[in-house]
């Protein structure tokens, strides 16, 4: 086991982090000795996997950060459809694609998402009307507590939106496999825009779906390796009918969507009309122009920078319609 100091910023894809300890695992068993060294030395392990969603503190140093490099892909055919387990080292996006070269239906819609497959069900990724929980079967974590290897299904795993028991109670567990069930029948998830543009397409295929995701993404959203970001900054704020009634009373201009038995807002509709924080930039950080739920690194932002910049567009918004804006990227201090 080899631990190395390292600028987090390049474990970061905000490009936000002083240096930190961090080693490497590339299998479960590596990945126990990792966590058996920072329990015995008393420090806090922290496993990372691509930090597409992750910020890191300047000062870390009771952290052990470990780097998730667990691969390996199986597509197997059972009685319930085609069953495809990845390693939760694996980059997310190589998975959807090696789904859809296979012809296979599930994933479409999640394509292009930036991450690793352990990160996916930590926030039940979604996208484009789909979302992980739609295709997912079980994963296999280790408990943080006893080392042991557990196995966790669909109902244990609690998915919301954007939530789960992983993002809920952070350091129980470590994802190590997830299993998600595809199929060879056509079943797509065509209601969000621009997606509905395919609905009636003859023989529609996933590798079509996947192609118009990817090319919506790249039109809407910066490359974090061009414009340093964390994807959606913020989660799309639930909020109570009576509040959305009443919200819709002052700004009959503001989309509310029904979810469920709640209303959900777009974020980046709050942070554009109501916060006016559109494109804006203070010192290195800002809003992406074309998408302000996105906020962007422009240079050497540093931690506390993010957090004041977000700062100023929750209280905005909080002052002006009462809702509270929630954080959606990880701050690990
Ligand atoms: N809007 C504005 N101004 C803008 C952009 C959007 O007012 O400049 C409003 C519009 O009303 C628009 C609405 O926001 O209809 C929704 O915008 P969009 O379709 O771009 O999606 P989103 O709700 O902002 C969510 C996810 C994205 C995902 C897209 C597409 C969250 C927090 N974000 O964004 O996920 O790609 O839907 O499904 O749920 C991510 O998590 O990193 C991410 C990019």
């Amino acid at each position: 086991m080899e631990i190395r100091t390292v600028a987090l910023k390049d474990y970061s894809s905000l490009r936000v982090g002083g240096n930190g300890q961090l080693v490497v695992a590339t299998t479960i068993i590596e990945l126990v000795e990792a966590l058996m060294y920072a329990k015995r030395e008393g420090l806090r392990a922290r496993v990372i996997g691509e930090g597409t969603n992750t910020f890191f503190a300047n000062k870390t140093s009771d952290i052990l950060f470990i780097k998730n490099e667990i691969k390996g892909i199986s597509l197997e055919l059972k009685a319930t459809g085609y069953t495809l387990q990845a390693g939760s080292g694996e980059h997310w996006d190589d998975i959807v694609q090696f789904s859809v070269d296979k012809g296979l239906w599930g994933l479409e819609n999640l394509s292009y998402i930036p991450g690793s497959v352990g990160a996916a069900p930590v926030q039940n990724i979604g996208a484009y009307g789909a979302e992980l929980k739609d295709v997912f079967v079980s994963l296999e974590a280790i408990d943080l507590e006893n080392l042991n290897l557990v196995d966790i299904d669909l109902e244990a795993c609690g998915f919301g939106y954007r939530d789960s028991i992983f993002k809920k109670q952070q350091g129980k567990y470590c994802i190590v496999s997830v299993t998600m069930n595809l199929s060879t029948e056509a079943r797509p998830t065509l209601t969000y825009k621009p997606l509905d543009t395919l609905t009636g397409k003859e023989y529609l295929t996933p590798a079509d779906v996947r192609e118009l995701v990817i090319s919506t993404r790249k039109a809407k959203l910066p490359d974090w390796r061009e414009h340093p970001n964390a994807g959606s900054f913020f989660k799309n704020p639930i909020i109570s009918v009576a509040q959305g009634e009443a919200l819709r009373r002052t700004y009959p201009e503001m989309p509310i969507i029904p979810a469920g038995s709640t209303y959900k807002i777009p974020a980046a509709w709050l942070i554009e009309h109501i916060a006016h924080m559109k494109g804006v930039r203070v010192g290195d950080v800002g809003t992406w122009p074309e998408q302000p739920l996105v906020i962007v690194n422009y240079g050497v932002a540093a931690a506390s920078e993010i957090l004041t910049f977000s700062t100023t567009i929750i209280t905005k918004v909080k002052e002006a319609t009462g809702i509270e804006l929630e954080r959606e990227v990880n701050y690990v201090q």
